[in-house]
């Protein structure tokens, strides 16, 4: 960053933009059709030019792969499919030398139930290991409670040798650790603390407002304890180094949040919530349900999220990530205007104030996918096909829900060119390509004048060329406009204004002229004749310069 410099108030990570790669599905090496570290390493080229700081690895741990790794059986080991330790230890000192930090992906709500730990806790109630896990006496087929599992089926899963269940908020695969027991909670720090020295340079929490979980009191996220957990957490490791660490927190709110993040350090760098994403799942609905986008509360939603955290947190900014779909097919246009809407949808998140995540792909402008239902790989899609099935809904009612919202849409194989297979490998892929790879894939937009991974690699230099992205205080413009979604960011020396018309129609420009002393900083079409209107997905970035007007 040109004029500001990096200290304790202002880390690294406010002015870094991270890249999440999952691994899967980024880059095969040795043509097994899963990819893997060592393709990872590959690609670092690719990922210093796009000029991201930071990579986020979804899990690469060993793990049975019930849920793509996150159900961990060795915390401290590399999942062969994906490599190995000394892979693990190349592609930290590779990717420093591109100037990326790599950040691991720590699953610590739960385990696999292939874990030692839960192989030790269910042989005996004796079992030095077995309260690191959750336990309740109780009868067959009369679990403690009704409480559900997120993918499916009950919570709790009767183990007949004890004759007690144990608690899973996820798979059956999954059983969630007890961070009651303090013994457990130092073999998690020091094997935070190995990877740390490892030279890790940070971590994203997976579910990490579930930990506190109180399953008699019905309590999933935001347990009494949750926060004392974290603190402890963060002092006995992430506090002696200098990390960025994001927590995985479905349930938080603005309020939430300022504790997460507060500037003191005392809990974590931030945390991603899903306020704006989830916005029908917030509304009590469910997932799969589906329901158009009610812009004017998505417009509320990051208003209030830029407001209450300016200076007193930090937030995340995201749009995808590998349990999303892709954003371009959602709220932008992957027909006739894919590129102009992934390039608004870029500019509109990267103007504000907070880290943005980059989820592969994502700087191509990659789409969701349609697959037959014996092509989903993801094992929340799976279940809820039989679930529903067995409710009654009709099939096609069914894989409509799955084609909007499938997890598998963001986890289709990166696509770096036009040869079989997108370029992702030579064997035969763990999950189907987009078919569409033929028009959209890296080698392409590389050349290309205009692409979508043009505007993201210019986005990325911008955040670090200008004070106002990382400090800027933001306020919404045209708060009552149905379609243009506007904001300024202001400091000191400049004022960015982003403008944005988020649909397909031609519509005016509610915004007068910007003073003739601002610049186009960045846009999504080629030409602006005229300020009167605004082109379907139209984006402008503006910034004026305080500091000239003052010399001249
Ligand atoms: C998080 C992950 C998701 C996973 C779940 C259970 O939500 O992002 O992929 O299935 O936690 O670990
Ligand atoms: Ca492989």
């Amino acid at each position: 960053m040109t004029d500001n410099k990096i200290s304790k108030s202002n880390p690294w990570w406010k002015s870094a933009v991270i890249y999440q790669i999952y691994p899967r599905s980024f880059a095969d090496s040795n043509q097994d059709g899963i990819g893997d570290l060592q393709g990872i390493i590959s690609k670092l080229d690719y990922l210093e030019h796009l000029g991201i700081d930071a990579i986020w690895l979804s899990p690469v741990c060993k793990s049975p792969q019930d849920d793509n790794g996150y159900d961990i059986s060795d915390y401290q080991d590399i999942d062969p499919i994906f490599g190995t330790l000394q892979d693990m230890e190349a592609l930290i000192a590779k990717a420093k030398e591109h100037h990326i930090r790599i950040i691991l992906d720590l699953v610590l709500n739960h385990s696999s139930d292939e874990h030692i730990w839960f192989q030790e806790a269910k042989k005996s109630r004796e079992n030095p290991y077995h309260d690191y896990y959750v336990w309740r006496d109780g009868t067959k087929g009369t679990p403690p409670n009704d409480m559900r599992a997120a993918f499916g089926g009950s919570a709790w899963e009767w183990v007949p040798e004890l004759q007690q269940y144990y608690f899973h908020q996820f798979s059956v695969k999954q059983p969630d650790l007890n961070w009651e027991n303090p013994k457990l909670r130092q073999e998690i720090y020091n094997m935070i603390n190995w990877w740390i020295k490892k030279g890790i340079g940070g971590f994203r929490l997976d579910v990490i407002d579930q930990i506190a979980k109180e399953p008699d009191k019905r309590i999933t996220n935001n347990g009494p304890r949750l926060h004392e957990f974290i603190r402890e957490l963060s002092r006995e490791t992430f506090q002696k180094a200098d990390l960025v660490t994001v927590g995985e927190a479905w349930g938080a709110t603005t309020e939430l949040a300022k504790l997460y993040s507060n500037p003191d350090n005392s809990e974590l760098s931030m945390v991603f919530q899903f306020e704006h994403i989830c916005l029908d799942q917030m509304a009590g609905k469910e997932k799969w349900d589906l329901a158009p986008l009610p812009f004017l509360k998505l417009k509320e939603v990051f208003e209030r999220w830029q407001t209450e955290l300016y200076e007193k947190g930090w937030n995340s900014l995201f749009w995808n990530n590998h349990d999303l779909p892709r954003i371009v097919s959602r709220w932008g246009n992957d027909g006739k205007y894919r590129v102009e809407s992934a390039k608004m949808l870029a500019i509109l998140l990267h103007g504000m104030q907070g880290t943005p995540y980059i989820y592969q792909g994502e700087e191509l402008g990659m789409t969701n996918i349609q697959y037959e239902i014996k092509e989903y790989r993801d094992i929340e899609s799976l279940n809820l096909y039989q679930e529903r099935l067995q409710k009654g809904y009709q099939k096609e009612e069914i894989m409509r829900s799955l084609y909007a919202k499938s997890r598998d849409n963001a986890r289709t194989p990166m696509q770096w060119n036009d040869k079989e297979n997108a370029g992702f490998t030579e064997g035969k892929p763990w999950i189907k390509v987009n078919p569409n790879y033929k028009e959209i894939h890296a080698k392409r937009q590389l050349t290309e004048e205009n692409s979508i991974f043009k505007c993201y690699q210019k986005l990325i230099r911008l955040r670090k060329e200008y004070s106002v992205f990382v400090d800027g205080k933001f306020r919404m413009l045209c708060k009552e406009d149905a379609s243009v979604f506007a904001y300024t960011r202001e400091n000191e020396d400049f004022q960015l204004l982003v403008i944005c018309n988020f649909y397909d129609k031609t519509i005016r420009n509610p915004l007068e002229e910007p003073e003739p002393s601002a610049k186009l900083l960045i846009s999504n079409y080629l030409k602006i004749d005229t300020n009167t209107v605004l082109r379907p997905y139209e984006a402008r970035m503006y910034l004026k310069d305080f500091r000239k007007s003052l010399n001249s």
